[in-house]
């Protein structure tokens, strides 16, 4: 196991997800890839999927601090690690990225940001599960 992609919104949860990544790459000398979505804002109309540029810019901020934060929580390590910031719907790009550049896991959080207690699995957790072609780990 040589890369392990790790799904980032910032969450305490993604932030469980970020750690259990760190405690298996050591040992395993996997380099972490952190990857934080930002998905299409919806507008109505002709083109639901356009992207605002403003609202997406605030949106990668976001996306940034969420990466930035995840790393100072964790230990300090030799761990090889990289952050990576995406446009798309979440699920579908994190999945891709993950087929398209070979990584050997996917780990990510149970919930995450949308956090309603009573959910178990959250929607980008659940159709990751359901559509990635690659090792997912599902971390709570
Ligand atoms: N925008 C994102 N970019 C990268 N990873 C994400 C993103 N959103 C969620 N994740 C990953 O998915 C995990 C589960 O979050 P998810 O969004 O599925 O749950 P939720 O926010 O509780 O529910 P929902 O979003 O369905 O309301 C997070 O811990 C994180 O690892
Ligand atoms: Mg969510």
């Amino acid at each position: 196991m040589k890369k392990i992609l790790v799904a980032v919104d910032g969450s305490d949860a993604s932030v469980k997800g970020v750690k259990a990544a760190l405690a298996l790459a050591g040992p395993l000398g996997a380099s972490l890839t952190l990857v934080s979505v930002v998905p299409p804002i919806m507008l109505p109309g002709d083109a639901p999927w356009a992207p605002m540029d403003e609202i997406n810019h605030a949106e990668q901020q976001r996306a940034q601090r969420a990466l930035t934060e995840s790393i100072a929580a964790l230990e300090p390590s030799t761990v090889k690690m990289s952050t990576r910031i995406l446009l798309g719907p979440i699920a579908e790009t994190l999945a891709q990225l993950a087929e398209a550049e070979g990584f050997d896991l996917v780990v990510v959080g149970s919930t995450g940001k949308g956090a309603v207690k009573r959910v178990l699995l959250g929607s980008v957790a659940d159709r990751l599960v359901h559509t990635c072609t690659r090792p997912v780990l599902v971390v709570r």
